[in-house]
């Protein structure tokens, strides 16, 4: 009598596919049931991994979770102007969805544990536990807890008829993909110094390789969410398609940095992510026309403080919510159009209108009388009075 029936978040790769065979052998479960998750990952990435779930596992689940990644998960980010050292977040977004619909399917088998492949070295380990240890179950990492190697998984596969991916000298990397970011690191890249080769890219165009003519568009925000670009109303998962493939031709939204990981290991990565970089330009600047002052200056610490908790997977930490609340408040007037220049690697908001403008042209314009002038005399004689004071103590006349 064996351990009963486990569920594993799958993805088709080396390491969540050998899990298949070590959860049987090495830690006794009877039943292996497999789960994908659609967040936008390639199509036939996504084909690949049902059909081996469906040939290796004893039962297969496949989620379509693609709105609900983007109403749920990237929209919320983009309200929150998401961004951690400069990336956007697209991995960290989709961890708690994938451990979150696999939970679901557990409770549904009746399992007590959750299995899923993450190594002992990045992020995803953390953000897996977090949503699974949540949910009162038990987490089975058997990368982590047998301490594999790739050759041995390599071998330990082939003795089980896993197919094992083509990993070939010229593309010996690592990709991680939804709709809102592809991620690629290992191979050479791991060295910090070597040029990432154009052949690594897919979404974008290299901004030299671009159209030589700019392109427009025209963001329509609701609520700090877009909901029509160039007037045209669409829902979250498509506008965000239509922004990488107008952006991404356009050569925007590469990145090439170091990262520093949750368990504090520095880490190199590339990524792509056309449509994040631009609606974010597109946000941050609408924000900017109808946000005061003291909320514009508040809300960069929470954005940055949400960009970590949400890096961290940590997406049922109390603080995360309240901050949450905070966000929607402020978001309820973030309505308007933004225009947005896309041209050889840049995305420049070049006009910006909004029924919630805090913005008077008749009170700052050059042209204008509506200000008495000399109202500011009185303000001006206190500007910065202690440090008057002080620099006339240092020189008495
Ligand atoms: N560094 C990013 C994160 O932790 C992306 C990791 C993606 N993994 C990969 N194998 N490319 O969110």
């Amino acid at each position: 009598m064996g351990k009963g029936t486990i569920v594993l978040a799958y993805s088709g790769g080396l390491d969540t596919s050998i899990c298949i065979p070590l959860l049987r052998e090495r830690y006794g479960y009877d039943r292996v049931v497999t789960v994908v998750v659609d967040v936008g990952q390639p199509e036939a990435d996504l084909r690949a991994a049902v059909e081996k779930g469906q040939k290796l596992a004893d039962h297969h689940v496949t989620i379509d979770a693609r709105e609900q990644f983007v109403d749920g998960y990237v929209f919320p980010s983009l309200r929150a102007n998401g961004s951690y050292e400069g990336y956007p977040l697209g991995t960290a977004l989709a961890r708690p969805l994938i451990a979150g619909e696999t939970v679901k399917v557990a409770l549904k088998e009746g399992a007590t544990a959750v299995g899923h492949g993450c190594t002992g070295r990045g992020n995803d380990q953390l953000r897996f536990d977090f949503t699974i240890r949540s949910a009162g179950l038990e987490v089975v990492a058997p990368i982590r807890e047998l301490n594999l190697t790739r050759e041995w998984e390599i071998e330990y596969a082939r003795k089980h008829g896993i197919p094992v991916p083509s990993v070939s000298k010229e593309n010996p990397y690592s990709v991680d993909e939804n709709c809102w970011n592809r991620s690629i690191e290992g191979g050479r890249l791991e060295d910090p110094a070597f040029h990432p080769p154009e052949g690594i890219f897919r979404w974008t165009v290299s901004p030299e390789k671009a159209a030589d003519r700019p392109e427009m568009v025209t963001i329509t925000f609701e609520a700090g969410i877009p909901v029509a670009l160039n007037g045209n109303r669409m829902q979250g998962y498509d506008l965000v398609q239509e922004m990488n493939l107008r952006a991404g031709r356009n050569g925007v939204g590469r990145n090439d940095m170091i990262e520093d990981r949750i368990l504090g290991l520095k880490a190199r990565e590339v990524y792509e992510h056309p449509a994040a970089t631009a609606l974010l330009v597109a946000h941050r600047d609408i924000e900017q026309l109808v946000l005061t002052r003291q909320e514009l200056a508040f809300k960069a610490m929470v954005d940055a403080k949400w960009s970590e908790l949400a890096y961290m997977g940590l997406v049922r930490e109390p603080l995360f919510l309240a901050l949450n609340a905070f966000i929607g408040t402020t978001q309820e007037r973030v309505n308007g159009t933004v225009d947005l220049r896309l041209y050889k690697g840049s995305a420049v908001v070049v006009g910006r209108s909004s029924p919630h403008a805090i913005y008077s042209t008749d009170l700052v314009s050059f042209d204008s009388t509506t200000i008495d002038q000399c109202h500011a005399e009185g303000v001006s004689r206190y500007h910065g009075i202690q440090a008057q004071f002080l620099e006339r103590l240092r020189k008495p006349r």
